[in-house]
């Protein structure tokens, strides 16, 4: 039997950095033993490991879900704290990625509906949601969403969202295969579109569940300052237990997105090294960060994009920027 060592010093031993041993042992394609906060691997699983991915990169074959059929990537933007720019996240990432010539349809899957609201539509005249899809699914299990579509004015479909959605929490709880629903609904969507985005709620749950059932990747805003961390790291393990209990053993992290950051102070800056370094080392953080600004909530009281309000302003050219890292990581 060979003995398991440090992951540091197998990252010496075979010449590697050490982050990118870190990063496979966190989501799973290299084994190893988490021992406090320290990965424990055996150097032939590491040899194994750096075989093997150096074979897959000079192959470059396709991800399995690309094969065959076009399918779109479905990415939930979700962390379990309000305010932190998750709808104003999923909005503008969305209209970034029209403008790039992708198809997408956003989905508003948080009941209090701000996606729907900020897209201009009035949550209480929606008749066909997210919801009723939902009801419908759950009574007769055909996924119809077509109904709940609708076209926006920055380019992007959305599937719209009310109050009503929380009663979703007590009819999903008790319906067979409960987290399954949203991912069921979008399976026929697949070939339509391009990128699916998720925005959800800002609190764990069937709903959030649901959507990290559906999503292939997760992205997670993270507002610049140290209270919000620890929400963060629960997303994280949250993510983790979606692989690990077998409800989605492929979700990834795309990475943690800075939001509200003002660069002109130094705590500010500080914390952007700060999550660097704490988050990094597991998961990518996006290079772009998204500054504090006012341009954002006004782009919405005015039913805009920021690249629609503000088309040069840092805002705009973040959020392309954003949309680029997105469409790089799955090139
Ligand atoms: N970078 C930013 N700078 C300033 N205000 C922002 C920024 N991002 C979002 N906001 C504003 O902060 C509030 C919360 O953002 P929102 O995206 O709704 O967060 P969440 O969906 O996570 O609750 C909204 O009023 C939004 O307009
Ligand atoms: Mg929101």
């Amino acid at each position: 039997m060979e003995e398991p060592i440090p992951l540091r010093d197998a990252a010496n031993l075979f010449g590697v950095k050490v982050d990118r041993l870190r990063r496979a042992a966190w989501d799973g394609r290299l084994a190893g033993r988490l021992v406090g906060n320290q990965w424990l691997v055996v150097p032939s699983e590491v040899e194994r490991f750096l075989r093997e991915s150096g074979r897959r990169r000079t192959q470059t074959e396709p991800a399995t879900r690309r094969e065959g059929a076009h399918m779109a990537r479905i990415i939930a933007v979700a962390v379990p704290k309000g305010g932190t720019g998750k709808t104003t996240t999923t909005l503008n990432l969305g209209a970034a990625l029209v403008e790039q010539g992708q198809r997408v349809l956003l989905v508003d899957f948080d009941p209090q509906g701000s996606l729907t609201l900020a897209l201009g539509l009035r949550p209480d005249e929606q008749e066909h949601t997210i919801h009723s899809a939902m009801k419908y699914y759950l009574s007769t299990f055909e996924p119809q969403l077509e109904l709940a579509i609708r076209p926006t004015s920055i380019g992007a479909d959305l599937v719209p969202a009310t109050i009503r959605l929380n009663l979703a929490n007590a009819e999903l709880t008790v319906a067979p295969q409960g987290e399954l629903v949203l991912k069921k609904l979008l399976a026929p969507l697949l070939s339509r579109y391009d990128v699916i985005l998720i925005d959800t709620l800002p609190y764990l749950g069937i709903l959030v569940e649901n959507a990290l059932v559906a999503a292939h990747e997760v992205i997670v805003p993270l507002e610049a300052e140290y209270l919000a961390t620890e929400s963060v790291s629960l997303m994280l393990q949250q993510v983790q237990f979606m692989r690990k209990s077998g409800l989605n053993p492929d979700l990834k992290v795309s990475g943690i997105l800075l939001t509200h950051v003002d660069t002109r102070t130094v705590l500010n800056r500080q914390f952007a090294e700060f999550a660097r370094k704490e988050f990094g080392a597991q998961v990518p953080v996006f290079t772009t960060v998204i500054k504090r600004s006012v341009r954002f909530p006004e782009s919405q009281a005015c039913h805009q994009s920021i690249l629609q309000y503000d088309t040069q302003g840092d805002g705009a050219r973040a959020y392309r920027a954003v949309a680029q890292e997105v469409l790089d990581a799955a090139a």
